[in-house]
């Protein structure tokens, strides 16, 4: 099945000029989505993760299902402000403008192997701050996974582990 297919393009979206990916379609799709995951799960496997990060908001929807099908546990990196108890942050740059995310300091067990997730990588910038991040509270990161690429934005150049995404757009 070629994912793409369920992948709405919609153009000018979020601000003119700019081509949005929409995985609102693929997750719609009963069949579609179940091989989205069995692919993803048949990637994130190989390194027999602990647990799975998923990136709000979007990267929760794939982080859990994924994490479910192979039997770890889920962790939530947030954006800020939302997580109760002791937390820990990491602050980057984006495109625009400082952002920060945040994850429970309590999050993992000191060298867990933990994979990344998220629905898209872009520039990279907010996979490699949650690498960062999750590297602050003890995990051992061992891949990051999405289910679209921008190639052409060369986000995985940021990025100091094995990146698998399902598909790419050049
Ligand atoms: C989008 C996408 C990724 C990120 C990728 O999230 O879901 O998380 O941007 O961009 P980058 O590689 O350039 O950092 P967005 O901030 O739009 O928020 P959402 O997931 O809450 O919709
Ligand atoms: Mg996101």
């Amino acid at each position: 099945m070629d994912l793409k297919d369920h992948i709405r393009e919609i153009p000018d979206f979020p601000k003119p000029g700019i081509l949005f990916y929409d995985i609102s379609t693929l997750l719609a799709h009963a069949d579609a989505w179940q091989v989205t995951m069995g692919r993803m799960a048949k990637a994130a496997r190989v390194y027999q993760p602990d647990v799975i990060a998923g990136v709000e908001s979007r990267g929760f929807l794939v982080a859990a299902p994924l994490a479910l099908k192979l039997g770890c546990g889920f962790i939530m990196v947030r954006k800020p402000g939302k997580l109760p108890g002791g937390t820990v942050t990491h602050t980057y740059q984006n495109e625009y403008r400082e952002d920060t995310v945040e994850i429970q300091d309590n999050a993992v067990e000191p060298g867990q192997r933990v994979i990344v997730v998220d629905d898209l990588l872009a520039t990279g910038g907010t996979m490699s701050a949650s690498i960062s991040l999750l590297r602050k509270v003890g995990a051992d990161v061992c891949a990051a996974a999405c289910i679209i690429e921008l190639g052409f934005l060369k986000g995985r150049d940021a990025i100091d582990v094995p990146v698998h995404a399902l598909m790419t757009y050049d």
